[in-house]
């Protein structure tokens, strides 16, 4: 073959880059289907209750409304919970839209308007009048905590809270060095820019779905089994996928919504979720945490305790891994995890970018920086006297962990030795200037579910490349066509990648970051194994001897090798299955991030001016898309830390925000220099292709080190997320 120098590892462009300029791809809500109908939903105005009544008269009569959804006329709908905790995505109950009378949150969809155009849809919804039967409800966390409780079951796929190790009691009573201290976490939402939509193309034969989803195939299953579409074909599309971030785990009310009325009305539906109900799809748990750390002079870490208080639904005991990283981050003999939930009348909280870990070790890495300055050394310094090459809370080595490497490669390329350790002692004209870093650590994780690639040769003499993950939007189709041009040895103009849609070789879930080293590693064996197969079969059918294969696999012979071999097509599968390790080493990415901000002495605006992102994740596969990832998770903990808050009206026991108004994110004015350096690590026990996976690590450690950077610069201590102005006070004494 035509084999150039090997791609893998460079910055090539993405290769979904220029249809997505040119708007050829098509997101869910894009898809032209003909004779669609358009639904609009009508949400719950109360927390808790039951609805007793819906008056959907006015709404019915409205010109181009077909039909009126409710809990009453709706579809039949599997009615047994225990199949849906395994069914799709991660453990626990998808949200089950117009199931019943029972109002469990604010914004729970209570009736779907079907009509032949949107507007019609959206208007008629305002005309449906609901009356319930009111509960009291209960929607805050710093009051439900009281009744906070150990999950029963611990989620399935999860590593629990890790045990006890030593007697962190007694060794933080009796350590030199203490510090204590709680910290609150907001509630954030998903905000990807791509809403939450669904395209039913409905036939008696086969279903088409086009849905936002990070996993068609979860969602293929669920149809069939949930709203019992087993007998016909269901297939689910998503090839292009506007941004998720764990929102789209599992399946979403709109694909069931969509769904249901497609089902009742045996015709196409189309409904796109406003933004407004982004709010009511799913949350980052808030959290109350407690971190105690005990030290000698020295800094050595002689106990640790954090304890934890996530906030979750009353229909489910949603879990991440919080704490579970501050039992294997630092050496330390004495640790006790404490985790807990509160349940409070919302949606149920969910997945989002580094679930858990972004909000455990923002209390972590900041009581980290409070012991660097009870102990009056240099939070670094501090990190490095209790760094450990081993998993602390297993006893086992790691597969491969370059963190140390991070803290000073980052630490040069920032300029960390020029800080002056006191808080206050930097500044520009009339804004302070902090300086603050923290550790980030995530999963390297493969997928728990197997990996199915097919690659084939065309008869143009490409190879696709055929899989049913989707790509995000973190560079999937463009890694995989690395992956697969290199291992065929081809150019990469001849390989084509086709993902995202449920009918392709079985991959679910695009998450967990575990993405590149799965799919990346069925792509590369099946390349592998369709090379042996052309070789063989060139051999086979005489076209060249021995040793020619770069002759032999030029477009023009792969053409004949393809006629000779008649209706025998060339392909080859393969599927990777989640063979861990077994216990022998642990397996993780890290991250040091070194925040620099500049904060307006009077008016207390804080500005991110630096970042200094070092990443650990193994062999990276592209530097350029690698980079967008930790860009992307980088603002979203810009975000986190100064911003974000699904702030809760607890009268109503509503999210107060509606907009991008009420619900900040970053801006572009609010971004400024972000600079991401990878520290490669080569490990062959991690996955097969060496690569650990890098969406998530992006985000853990940025709000620490902001948080971090604004005690540097003020001398206040924000324990609390966000950092508004109005919690930054009197920093002109
Ligand atoms: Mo990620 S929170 O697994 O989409």
């Amino acid at each position: 073959m035509d084999q150039g120098p090997a791609i893998t590892g460079k910055s090539i462009p993405r290769i979904d880059g220029p249809v997505k300029v040119r708007g050829q791809a098509k997101y869910a809500a894009e898809y032209d289907v003909a004779d669609l109908l358009h639904a609009a939903i009508v949400s719950a105005s109360i927390a808790k209750g039951r609805v007793i009544s819906i008056d959907a008269a006015a709404a019915k009569n409205f010109p181009g409304v077909v039909a009126v959804l409710t809990h009453k006329n709706r579809p039949w709908f599997w009615p047994f919970s225990f199949l849906y905790k395994d069914l799709a995505g991660p453990p626990g109950k998808p949200f089950r839209p117009l199931y019943d009378d029972r109002v469990l949150f604010s914004g729970q969809p209570v009736a779907l308007i079907v009509a032949d155009n949107y507007e019609a849809a959206r208007d008629a919804a305002a005309l449906v009048s609901v009356s319930y039967e009111r509960e009291q409800h209960a929607t805050d966390l710093a009051v439900e905590v009281s009744k906070a409780y150990k999950p029963p079951r611990h989620r399935l796929g999860l590593a629990p809270t890790p045990h006890p190790t030593g007697d962190a009691d007694r060794a933080f009573l009796a350590s030199p060095v203490k510090v204590e201290a709680s910290y609150t976490t907001a509630a954030e939402n998903h905000h990807p820019m791509e809403l939450f939509a669904t395209t039913v193309e409905w036939s008696d034969k086969i279903v088409t779905v086009y849905d936002k989803t990070q996993s068609p195939k979860s969602v293929e299953i669920f149809l069939k089994v949930a709203l019992r579409l087993f007998r016909r074909k269901v297939r689910v599309v998503s090839s292009f996928v506007g941004g998720a971030f764990g929102l789209g785990l599992r399946p979403q009310q709109s694909v069931i919504l969509a769904v249901l009325a497609a089902k009742a009305l045996k015709r196409s539906v189309r409904l796109v979720l406003p933004r407004d109900h982004m709010f009511a799809l799913g949350y980052r748990a808030n959290a109350i945490q407690t971190v105690s750390l005990g030290a000698d002079e020295n800094g050595r870490l002689l106990a640790i305790k954090h304890q934890a208080v996530a906030a979750t639904s009353q229909s489910e005991d949603a879990q991440d891994p919080m704490l579970n990283f501050s039992a294997s981050l630092y050496r330390c003999d004495n640790v006790k995890l404490t985790y807990q939930l509160a349940k409070l009348d919302t949606v149920s909280p969910c997945d989002m970018r580094a679930p858990g870990a972004a909000t455990g070790m923002f209390a972590l890495e900041c009581a980290m920086d409070e012991l660097a300055y009870a102990i009056n050394i240099d939070p670094l310094a501090l990190r490095l006297a209790n760094y450990t090459e081993r998993d602390q809370s297993e006893n086992r080595p790691f597969s491969s962990k370059a963190l140390r490497e991070c803290y000073l490669q980052g630490a040069e390329r920032f300029g960390w030795a020029k800080r002056s350790h006191a808080p206050r002692s930097m500044r520009k004209g009339k804004e302070l200037i902090g300086w603050g870093m923290a550790t980030g650590v995530w999963e390297a994780a493969m997928s728990p579910a197997p990996a199915r690639v097919k690659v084939s040769l065309l008869a143009d003499g490409r190879f696709e490349v055929t899989t049913s993950i989707t790509d995000i939007g973190t560079g999937t189709y463009t890694i995989l066509t690395q992956i697969a041009a290199d291992a065929l040895g081809a150019p990469r103009e001849r390989v084509v990648v086709k993902l995202g849609d449920s009918a392709l070789p079985f991959n679910p879930i695009q998450g967990g970051s575990w993405t590149a080293a799965t799919s990346g590693s069925a792509v590369q064996a099946a390349c592998d194994k369709l090379k042996k197969k052309i070789l063989l079969r060139a051999k086979q059918t005489g076209i060249v001897g021995n040793g020619q294969a770069t002759e032999l696999l030029s477009p023009a012979a792969l053409a004949d090798l393809l006629k000779l071999s008649g209706s025998d097509n060339l392909s080859a599968t393969a599927t990777i299955i989640n063979v861990k390790f077994g216990k022998k080493y642990a397996s993780a990415t890290h991250s040091a991030v070194f925040a620099e901000v500049r904060i307006d002495e009077e008016l207390a605006v804080v500005r991110v001016t630096r970042l200094v992102c070092t990443v650990a994740a193994g062999r990276i596969l592209n530097p350029a898309t690698a980079r967008s990832q930790i860009i992307g998770a980088s603002v979203m903990g810009i975000g986190k830390a100064l911003y974000e808050d699904a702030a809760t009206d607890h009268n109503l026991g509503r999210c107060m925000a509606h907009n991008f108004a009420d619900y900040h994110i970053p801006s572009n004015a609010d971004v400024y220099d972000i600079e991401v350096l990878f520290v490669e690590e080569t490990d062959d026990k991690v996955s097969p292709i060496g690569v650990k996976g890098l969406g998530e690590i992006g985000s853990v450690a940025v709000a620490p080190a902001i948080a971090n950077a604004i005690f540097h610069a003020t001398g206040q201590r924000m324990r609390d997320l966000p950092i508004t102005i109005d919690r930054l006070t009197r920093l002109s004494d």
